[in-house]
């Protein structure tokens, strides 16, 4: 190890490497707090050819590489095992815009750059870029690529894989991949590149990307809306998509005690409308120019949802303030749900047409496996992914109620794979899903998977036990 450690500080200089224990804690942890790793390196390259050289020092020692960027992971996916054994790679100090191009609409940013910064490079160039999450200040664009990350907007813009057109990537053997274009077409051959979107650091590290930008939107029309079930959800997503095209831009959906934990554990969250509704839709449309008409007919349907008992409530933002105060609600989900106690969640995908008959039978099984337990099934229903989570009774110690989780994922998962659905959605598998991957894979493509394991990583250093068992 002192060999290793001479060699890397070497190549990545001042700043660019830590050996300090207290300033290598922060990096052990996942911000769930359910993974404690140990390490005893870690490494800030700054460059494409310091994270090329440290890759190189790493392959020819056998050390692993745990890739680190936001430190936003659902599932353990940025923190090393307990061994001490691997490095971790930051790609922090890699956090440069390189270029943006409003005019063939794209923009190529370093791995380390956060989703905000992406997003404040577009907006200066009078452009969008699209992802949007709840974590956006502070994660980062080669974890948003390494995750496959999702979001709030796929139902007008896509998933991440859908808004790369070019990777640089330093590969296990320390050489660069450099597909760093803007085509929008290029057949030639395989597409290498998607390999390394969603793999989560197994098979290389990302360094940067070239990205799509969109032309922004002129105005927002967004509603929040009281609703009977998840059938009328889904029947109003069906009619809104239909009447209003690719203008729909989000259709997230809550239950009441999503609400009700909001305003119970967040500053400044208000009943959005009067009455208390069983589920809420927040629906939003972007329009490509003033807002005129198009507000009318958005108010004309909604009205008709209303008369005809499709919808029991709505507001409608009237203001970019009142339009944050009901994101804020949505994005506040999830801190709300923690602060509440211990929570089993799940970040499904199901066919859209199988979800609310999904979440009966998957909300009866769950109860009756962990009896007391409260569903906040929420998300991104315009695309299907729902993040079925439960929280604690308030009677039980979390330790009671987490007691139960093994039996209830497999009895959420067992019910996803009945329904057609996928057990990770959008927050990846990290460590956390690995034994589940393996459990519900198509056997084909878990082969597939670890030939290409094998192929591009015969000694196993990158990002190891992620994803695959190591
Ligand atoms: C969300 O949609 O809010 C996140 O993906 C899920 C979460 O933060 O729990
Ligand atoms: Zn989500």
């Amino acid at each position: 190890m002192g060999d290793l450690a001479e060699k890397l500080r070497s190549v990545l200089g001042p700043g660019g490497f830590f050996e300090e224990p207290a300033l290598i804690e922060p990096y052990l942890v996942d911000f769930r707090r359910l993974y404690h790793g140990a390490s005893r390196f870690v490494a800030r390259p700054a460059t494409t050819e310091q994270v090329a050289a440290t890759v190189q020092i790493c392959a020819d020692h056998r050390i692993g590489i745990v890739p680190h960027g936001g430190n936003t992971s659902y599932c353990g996916g940025a923190t090393p095992d307990r061994s001490g054994s691997q490095i971790i790679l930051s790609l922090q100090r890699m956090n440069r815009i390189r270029a943006c191009d409003p005019g063939g609409f794209s923009v190529t940013a370093e791995a380390g750059c956060t989703l905000l910064q992406v997003q404040q490079a577009a907006d200066q160039a009078q452009r969008l870029f699209p992802l949007s999450l709840g974590s956006e200040g502070t994660c980062q664009i080669g974890g948003n690529i390494s995750t496959n990350a999702g979001g709030t907007a796929v139902l007008r813009y896509g998933v991440m894989r859908d808004l790369v057109l070019g990777l640089e990537v330093v590969l296990p053997d320390g050489r660069v991949l450099d597909q760093l274009r803007s085509l929008r077409k290029d057949n030639t051959g395989y597409d290498v590149k998607q390999w390394f979107i969603g793999a989560e650091g197994s098979l290389g590290i990302i360094t940067a990307a070239c990205l799509k930008l969109f032309s922004r939107p002129a105005a927002y029309l967004t509603a929040f809306i009281g609703i009977q079930d998840l059938r009328g959800a889904v029947a109003l997503l069906s009619e809104i998509r239909a009447r209003m095209g690719d203008a729909v831009v989000a259709f997230e959906v809550m239950p009441r005690l999503a609400i009700e934990l909001t305003i119970k554990h967040i500053a400044g969250v208000r009943d959005p409308l009067q009455a208390p509704h069983p589920w809420y839709v927040l629906l939003e449309v972007a329009l490509s120019d003033e807002v005129g008409q198009h507000s009318e007919r958005f108010a004309g349907l909604l009205a008709t949802s209303l008369q005809g008992g499709a919808i029991r409530d709505a507001v409608l933002a009237s203001s970019e303030s009142q339009r944050l105060a009901l994101w804020h609600i949505r994005e506040n989900v999830p801190a709300a749900q923690s602060r509440e106690g211990a929570s089993i969640k799940h970040d499904v995908s199901l066919p859209v047409a199988a979800i609310a008959e999904f979440v009966q039978v998957a909300g009866a099984a769950t109860v009756a496996l962990a009896p007391g337990a409260r569903m906040v099934a929420y998300g991104h229903l315009g695309d299907g992914n729902l993040h079925f989570n439960f929280s604690q009774p308030a009677n039980q110690s979390p330790a009671e109620f987490l007691a139960r989780s093994e039996a209830v994922n497999h009895a959420v998962h067992d019910l996803v794979a009945a329904y057609g659905g996928s057990i990770s959605a959008e927050h990846g598998i990290g460590q956390l899903k690995v034994e589940e991957l393996q459990r519900y894979e198509d056997p084909v493509a878990w082969d597939l998977m670890r030939l290409l394991k094998r192929s591009l990583d015969p000694h196993g250093i990158m990002n190891p036990g992620k994803v695959l068992p190591s």
